[in-house]
């Protein structure tokens, strides 16, 4: 084929790394100071859901772990004759959701009962749409005869599944936590029902976490919502009919000492640049970018539905990390391995539709997780876009993007490579050229080879695949870029008033690189070896 009927330019995809082929075996699954693992994982056996550990529920109501619905601790104001007194607040979501439900206005009851400071707030619009409108006469009857009832079950069996304080993934330290799905499951069944305490304001202590109580998801009557209610509940009605026998884990990483750019000896890594395919689907088996909000699945349980929030859709296991990871630093990412897609979709944001049910194949690895990686690293998010050719700013992001994609004791053949695209280039208003770079730098740097997709754009393939040819070629290194893109601040963005600078960074760069670097001293002193100021 001609390059201009190629879909992709550079590497074929299939010379990439991807899992489960490219890592060494794992060693044995086990708990260590730093990974919280709630599962026996001496009885770990492929195909056997796995054994809530340890065996009796153990309640840690304070500052370190989850609060969780089925704690004693959580309690109720009632109206006594001699004041207000206490009650149990397990024992009264108990009695609500097991008088059982009829309508979906019996499902708004239940959840108000145990949050009756918000029932003159919280809206059950989209849940009464999708029942009463949107849904067959029969999908109706399966939902109040089978999955909700079932979800009740899955809920209410929290003491005996979640056994284990779930720590808090909190800012500034690294720590793993293995759960199985099955004990997701149930966590999410609890979050579908509203019962997770303190997590209902913003001012309470989980101010710096992400939402998770799904009061938001019901409210409105968006297509949207319905769209979302309709992937949500298929994922239910999957893990109540057969339930779920792998872990999934969950890897809050900290990058505390960053790479010193200015001076990286790094080359550029090898390139997969297309305009065809998806990072879900054309990526499987590589480490798959998750465009996140530093609180993670920004708007999932909201109006958000771009790419982060379908990811955390089709695999919703991906929505309990937002009951217990605080919003992510400059210097953090969360890694997630083992999730699981549980549905098909079409469409983007306005039109986003789920369309049905899906079969994950994906191969499970030692720890009985699929292989499935995906990382979820925030951008900033640019209302006055020259601002991101500031050294702090593309600073800030290759810093980010490094985190994402570095692994400590792993080496660069063992690992996979990444599949991304225009990371915080929707939503977040940052520029794809621009991006594509710092990707491809901090990658590069990283050990690690890219998969590049472009969502559609023929364009943006061609240049980056030009660019990254070029640096390439001339064997410009990570340092040399860098101070580049310095270069590019202060020749081109600082004095520029229009807000748009008058020369492309690419054409900068291919301006600023001479014909060939057949030795050091052939590339620009001024380019080399400055940081800041011209
Ligand atoms: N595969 C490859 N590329 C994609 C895919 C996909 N599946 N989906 C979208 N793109 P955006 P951001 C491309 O706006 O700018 C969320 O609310 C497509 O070109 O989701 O980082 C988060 O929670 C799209 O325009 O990411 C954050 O709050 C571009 O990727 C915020 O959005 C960027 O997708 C992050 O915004």
């Amino acid at each position: 084929l001609h390059n201009t009927e190629k879909n992709f330019r550079g590497t074929p995809i299939d010379e990439l790394n991807r899992l489960p082929q490219c890592a060494p075996p794992l060693s044995r699954l086990k708990a260590n100071p730093g990974h919280t693992v709630t599962i026996r994982t001496d009885l770990l056996r492929e195909g056997k859901v796995p054994i809530p550990y340890p065996s009796k529920f153990q309640d840690s109501w304070d500052d370190a772990h989850v609060k969780m619905p089925c704690s004693e601790k959580n309690m109720f104001p009632i109206e006594t004759e001699d004041g207000s007194g206490l009650q149990s607040r397990w024992d009264l979501i108990h009695s609500s959701l097991r008088r059982g439900f009829k309508s979906c206005l019996d499902v708004r009851d239940a959840v108000l009962r145990y949050n009756i400071a918000h029932s003159k707030k919280w809206d059950f619009t989209a849940l009464n749409l999708l029942c009463t409108e949107y849904l067959e006469h029969v999908e109706v009857q399966h939902l109040f005869e089978g999955i909700l009832p079932k979800m009740v079950d899955l809920a209410l069996s929290a003491p005996q599944l979640c056994t284990m304080p779930i720590p808090l993934l909190k800012a500034k330290k690294n720590h793993s936590l293995t759960m199985s799905q099955e004990q997701i499951a149930c966590l999410l069944a609890n979050a579908f029902f509203c019962t997770f305490p303190r997590r209902n304001s913003r001012k309470s202590e989980y101010f710096n976490y992400p939402e998770i109580n799904f009061n938001r998801l019901f409210e409105s009557s968006s297509l949207r919502k319905i769209e979302k209610l309709k992937t949500l509940l298929c994922y239910f009605r999957r893990v109540t009919e057969t339930k779920p026998t792998g872990l999934v884990t969950f890897t809050r990483q900290t990058v505390n000492n960053p790479p010193h750019w200015e001076s990286s000896q790094a080359l550029l890594t090898r390139l997969h640049v297309t305009c065809e395919g998806i990072i879900e689907e054309n990526g499987y088996g590589m480490l798959q970018v998750d465009f996140a909000n530093r609180m993670v699945g920004g708007g999932v349980t909201g109006n958000g539905l771009v790419q982060e929030e379908i990811r955390f859709l089709i695999n919703p296991e991906l929505i309990v990390s937002r009951l217990f990871t605080e919003a992510l630093e400059p210097n953090e990412c969360l890694i997630i391995t083992g999730t699981e897609q549980y549905s098909r979709y079409s469409g983007y944001a306005e039109s986003y539709k789920w369309v049905e049910s899906y079969k994950d194949e994906t191969p499970r690895d030692d720890w009985q997780r699929r292989c499935t990686e995906i990382v979820a690293i925030d951008a900033l998010n640019y209302k006055v876009s020259i601002e991101q050719f500031l050294p702090e700013k593309f600073t800030r992001e290759l810093n980010k993007a490094y985190c994402g994609f570095y692994r400590s004791n792993k080496a660069p053949k063992d690992l996979s490579a990444i599949a991304t695209g225009n990371w915080g280039c929707g939503a977040f208003g940052g520029d794809t050229r621009l991006k594509a770079l710092i990707q491809l730098m901090a990658a590069a740097e990283a050990g690690r080879d890219v998969a590049y997709f472009t969502f559609k754009d023929a364009r943006l393939m061609a240049e980056v695949h030009k660019m990254h040819s070029f640096l390439s070629e001339r064997q410009v290194t990570v340092g040399q870029l860098y101070c580049l893109l310095n270069h590019y601040y202060n020749e081109v963005c600082k004095n520029c008033h229009t807000g748009r600078p008058d020369v492309s960074l690419y054409k900068f760069i291919y301006e600023k690189v001479p014909p060939s670097t057949t030795s050091d001293i052939a590339f620009p002193a001024n380019a080399a070896g400055m940081s800041s100021g011209t």
